[in-house]
């Protein structure tokens, strides 16, 4: 059975101030629940891994370079990254595929480094509206995944996170059918290189635009285990019921 998670990315949000949420947080958990995953902007990684301690609150990153050391300026390694306590890294999220021109093969080398440092990898996919339009969405998941995901990948190493684009920040959420058939297809993608063995322990999270009140339906969605949640993770409010929904 694949693990449970439910991780929040606060991207570029946050300050220390914002790690007092991490206690409360873990004062709302449910007894036997899913792991819980917080990924705060780097400079607080130290922080929250400090202030998570003695909860069952998991810390992650956002990104990491895919070398190992050197003259990279504002970047961070793998290494660095886990030199802080965290466990995991979201990579090859949209915004940083986006934003920062990065491609496939830019973050099955950052996978790698994560892989290589003792890190688990969440690896994000997803289609543009045009894609989904164009009835593409199949074909550029497969691209993404083929592309992204190093070989090697076990369900310790590896989480993926389907996030459609335009589904993140936006409020709109694709139909149970359109979540099931990408997260099917992730699972017989996976089944097909890995081995059922292997994919059917992998978890498989949705991201885009997840909510208290959206929650619960999504993860009724078959070879859904958990979310990768945005501006709902910043509040325990928002974040908590989403954590009890899975
Ligand atoms: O990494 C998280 C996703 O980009 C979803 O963000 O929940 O704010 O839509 P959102």
């Amino acid at each position: 059975m694949p693990r449970k998670i439910a991780a929040g990315n606060w991207k570029m949000n946050g300050t220390a101030a914002s790690l007092a949420m991490l206690r409360d947080l873990a004062a709302n958990l449910p007894d036997a629940g899913p792991d819980v995953l917080i990924c705060p902007p780097a400079p607080l990684l130290f922080r929250a891994v400090d202030a998570a301690a003695g909860t069952s609150i998991l810390i992650g990153a956002q990104d990491c370079h895919a070398a190992a050391s050197g003259a990279y300026t504002g970047d961070i390694s793998a290494a660095q990254i886990a030199d802080t306590g965290a466990t995991y890294v979201i990579l090859g999220h949209s915004e940083r595929r986006e934003g920062h021109n990065e491609r496939n093969r830019d973050v099955r080398a950052k996978i790698e480094a994560a892989w290589a440092a003792g890190l688990a990898a969440i690896l994000c996919l997803g289609e543009s509206l045009e894609d989904r339009e164009a009835d593409n969405t199949l074909d550029i998941i497969a691209g993404q995944l083929a592309g992204s995901l190093p070989n090697g990948a076990t369900p310790e190493n590896t989480v993926i996170a389907y996030e459609p684009i335009w589904a993140i920040g936006t409020g709109k959420v694709p139909t149970l059918a359109q979540i099931v058939d990408v997260h099917d297809f992730l699972r017989a993608e996976l089944t097909d290189r890995l081995g059922a063995t292997t994919a059917d322990d992998i978890s498989l999270l949705y991201g885009g635009s997840v909510k208290p009140d959206n929650a619960a339906l999504i993860f009724e969605a078959r070879n859904v285990d958990g979310a990768l949640v945005g501006g709902a993770s910043l509040k325990v409010a928002d974040f908590a019921p989403i954590i009890h929904a899975l």
